[in-house]
């Protein structure tokens, strides 16, 4: 038995910011952001939260997949921006969108959270426990950005995707990977919250931490090397050689990351899905949202082998091999 995507979909803010309306704000200039990260623009959320991106996008999923809402059986969000600490982003979603029959939790593993998400999704699937589940991947990153730092405010834009999955005997997912290297957590971080009350001081220094606060050549470092092993192992786990994989796709973060893991894993750049010049990184949305947009150009098949491979904070990456 496998999981199998039955239709995909994603929603981004209506807002373009270009790398031009960027150098107005920060010191910076529309060449140096394409040449280090091949960004060109990003859509900026002016007041529509995390929660309002991924019911946008699963009304999509539903709609296009031709299910009714109280048929869901599984919700799950993957996002470091939800708009409370609780509830859940899946629970505002399964109020939003009439699925009273489903479960409905987040999960957080930053830029690999869909892939974490999806992952949960199968294994409940493949267990018996649910026959379908709405996975998506919802990100407003404008709010944890400083935006007077140009280190980082130049590389994230917000939006959502996702997937709708089924319970296949056939075509599925055929292999995958999560993994995780908390030693590494200080050199990616966002949203840290205060400990602080009326019967202690309150914590000097940590302001800051509320935004994305980044070693970007130490990121840079782990995410060649953790996604080109974790690559390397599972297609070495499937049956499926890499001349057989139709397109990669990887998180958005960085074009010349995707160059790197090309030539690492000998595996033409043509094959991989690259669409960060109109999005930035999207976090846990940058793989749905370039799926969603693979599928509507309608350029997967039935069968097609499809690799989708991220990584993020925690550290965390994940990849899965699909069987369209
Ligand atoms: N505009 C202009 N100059 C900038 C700038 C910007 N937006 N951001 C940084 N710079 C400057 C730096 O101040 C530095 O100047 P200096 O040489 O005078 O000190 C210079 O550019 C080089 O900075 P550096 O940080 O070494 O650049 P880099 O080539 O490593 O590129 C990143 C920076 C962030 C683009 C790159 O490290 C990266 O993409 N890392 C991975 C990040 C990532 O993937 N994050 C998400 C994980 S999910």
């Amino acid at each position: 038995m496998a999981t199998r995507i039955i239709s995909t979909g994603s929603y981004v803010p209506e807002q373009i910011i270009t790398n031009d309306d960027l150098a107005k704000v920060v010191d910076t200039s529309d060449e140096w952001i394409t040449q280090r990260t091949g960004i060109k623009q990003r859509h900026i959320s002016l007041g529509e939260n995390t929660s309002e991106l991924a019911v946008n996008t699963a009304k999509q999923l539903l709609e296009r997949a031709g299910v009714a809402a109280d048929k869901v059986e599984l919700i799950i969000v993957a996002s470091v921006t939800a708009d409370y600490g609780t509830p859940s982003i899946a629970c505002m979603v399964q109020k939003e969108i009439g699925a009273s029959n489903a479960v409905a939790f987040d999960v957080v593993a930053a830029c690999s959270g869909f892939m974490f998400a999806l992952s949960i999704a199968d294994k409940y699937i493949s267990a018996g426990i649910y026959n379908n589940a709405i996975v998506i991947g919802a990100e407003t990153l404008s709010k944890i950005l400083d935006w007077s730092q140009r280190s980082t405010c130049v590389l994230f834009g917000d939006g959502a995707g996702g997937a709708y999955v089924e319970k296949s005997e056939t075509d599925g997912i055929i292999e995958e990977e999560l993994g995780s290297k908390g030693e590494l957590y200080e050199i990616l971080t966002e949203g840290y919250t205060r400990c602080s009350n009326v019967f202690n001081d309150i914590e000097e220094g940590t302001d800051s931490l509320w935004y994305v606060n980044m070693d970007g050549r130490e990121v840079f470092k782990f995410a060649t090397k953790s996604v080109v092993k974790s690559v390397e192992r599972v297609i070495a786990k499937s049956c499926v050689s890499p001349q057989e994989i139709k397109y990669v796709i990887p998180h958005q973060a960085n074009i010349r990351i995707v160059e790197i893991i090309s030539n690492k894993l000998k595996i033409p750049y043509e094959k991989f899905y690259v669409n960060i010049e109109k999005y930035g990184n999207t976090s846990s949305a940058s793989i749905p949202i370039a799926l969603n947009e693979l599928n509507e150009k309608g350029l997967i098949e039935r069968g097609d082998k499809i690799l989708l491979t991220g990584f993020g904070g925690g550290m965390t990456w994940g990849t899965m091999l699909i069987s369209w």
